[in-house]
């Protein structure tokens, strides 16, 4: 069964159950500054989870979702992302478990025809509700498993919307995982697939951390299409499904690399995979480089990927925007997608230009820097050096930490989270108001400016280009927005 039809499938399933079928939003949430991104399917419904909207009462999507939390995870599990699709039935104070533990079961082992018997769940150690749901369906007790808040208690940050949650595991087999014989649910290999999690919405966290019941409890589920489609295909890894898997052939043809012969080159194959889709989707929902908010995060993404091709695949040239007609092909219904493929493969090519000057210019300094912790004796590259040659100088952390461990020195990890979580912090500050302009991500990467800050503060300079919509212009007039690039700078 195609990820099309999957989709098509399970917006239909609900729709014939009175849900009303909701369109993927933007991965920006609008009018919500306590997101960057949209990270789960239920983010575009929070008003009506919180009972400010009540027009909804049954809701079903296949929403487009972005996520950093495991991002070291891509490419070295068959199953994280940073971009994936989230399929998802809404409740909004109408029905409550019993609907929702019997449509998902009904969902996979009918209409889907899965076998139940290969099916584990997780519940909230003190849901006696769901237990007592479950074994009604006729899950035998030992397939029930109580787990604590940390797997089974959904929150979506610090606050808002959350409550207990049971999730629908699949045991893929001893072929896939760890292999050890006492792999369980908990263990955190691919073996048991977390397919699916029902949320008993039932809370509204508040700053300082209380539940507050909510007017009527809801249900929010989700469930990973890339799963899904690897589970319903028969493939081993989300990766060699048809969302995924014509991007590793094309990767595959440019690089001539070849295929499962060296792992650490099929997961740089993975890595360029997953973050190529985030790329291509951030940018169609107006996300651009930037050195703060989500533009970080798209242009942090594209240096993971790009180091990838570089590091491991031995690609020296811009490579990433000769992916993005085979990411667009994989999505025809998308609406307005096709449209924007030259756009978006100009922003991706710029940007990885630019990319690789910075890093033509950052490696020497930070072999430099290196060996001059190695003469001074040193025994670790501290969390500050880690994070300038990173954040200033644009060095993936992958590369600043390969090249350290080769000359022998350790790095100093946790001042450097210390580090990130302030950038982070700096970044979430500016989420809320940033505005981005196409022009503002565009980058002549032919001229050169002087930076003058550590004498200057003011300066004298001429302009050297004027750019306008990515292209260079010969004059601008009055209250025309442009871009300038001047010969020397201090900011
Ligand atoms: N919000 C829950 C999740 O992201 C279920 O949709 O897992």
């Amino acid at each position: 069964m195609t990820s099309d039809e999957l989709r098509v499938r399970f917006l239909r399933y609900f729709q014939e159950r009175n849900h009303t079928i909701r369109p993927s939003t933007s991965l920006v949430p609008t009018d919500d500054p306590t997101l960057l991104f949209t990270s789960a399917g239920m983010v575009p419904f929070k008003s009506y989870f919180l009972g400010q909207d009540k027009s909804l009462i049954r809701a079903v999507s296949c929403q487009r979702c972005f996520r950093t939390s495991d991002i070291e995870e891509v490419g070295k599990t068959n199953r994280h992302h940073t971009f994936f699709e989230m399929l998802g039935n809404f409740s909004f104070g109408d029905y409550f478990k019993e609907e929702a533990i019997a449509w998902a079961w009904e969902f996979l082992t009918k209409e889907l025809a899965l076998p139940g018997e290969n099916f584990w769940i997780s519940v909230y150690k003190d849901d006696d509700e769901a237990v007592r749901l479950w074994s009604k369906i006729g899950l035998r007790p030992e397939r029930i498993v109580r787990l604590g808040e940390e797997s089974n208690f959904w929150k979506m940050g610090e606050i808002g919307p959350c409550g207990p949650c049971s999730e629908i595991l699949i045991d893929q087999g001893k072929d896939i995982g760890c292999g050890r014989s006492e792999c369980s649910i908990e263990c955190s290999c691919d073996r048991f697939l977390e397919l699916w999690n029902l949320v008993f919405t039932q809370f509204d966290c508040q700053l300082d951390g209380e539940l507050k019941p909510l007017p009527k409890p809801n249900i929010d589920t989700g469930m990973g299409l890339e799963r899904l489609a690897c589970v319903m295909q028969e493939k081993k890894s989300n990766f060699e499904t048809d969302l995924l898997f014509p991007i590793i052939e094309r990767i595959i043809q440019i690089t001539r690399v070849e295929h499962k012969k060296d792992e650490k080159k099929d997961t740089a194959l993975r890595i360029i995979a997953d973050h190529i889709r985030s790329l291509v989707f951030l940018a169609y929902d107006r996300v651009y480089p930037e050195n703060v908010g989500r533009g970080y995060v798209w242009r942090s993404v594209l240096r993971r990927a790009s180091w990838q091709g570089r590091h491991h695949l031995k690609i020296q040239d811009p490579f990433l925007y000769q992916l993005v007609p085979v990411v667009i092909n994989i999505f025809p219904s998308v609406e307005g997608l096709l449209h924007q493929r030259e756009y978006i493969s100009k922003i991706i090519h710029m940007e990885e230009e630019r990319f690789i000057e910075t890093l033509n210019l950052g490696e020497p300094l930070l072999c430099n820097r290196i060996r001059s912790s190695v003469n001074k004796g040193e025994k670790t590259l501290s969390g500050k050096d880690i994070f300038e040659l990173y954040d200033t100088h644009g060095l993936p952390v992958e590369l600043i930490k390969e090249v350290a461990r080769e000359e022998g020195l350790s790095l100093d990890e946790e001042g450097f989270r210390r580090e990130m979580e302030l950038q982070q912090m700096r970044s979430r500050a500016f989420g809320t108001s940033f505005k981005s302009t196409v022009a503002s991500s565009v980058q002549i990467p032919t001229y050169q400016t002087e930076f003058i800050g550590y004498e200057e503060f003011t300066a004298e300079a001429k302009i050297i280009a004027i750019i306008k919509d990515g292209l260079e212009k010969e004059k601008a007039k009055s209250g025309e927005e442009v871009e300038i690039i001047l010969d020397k700078t201090p900011f």
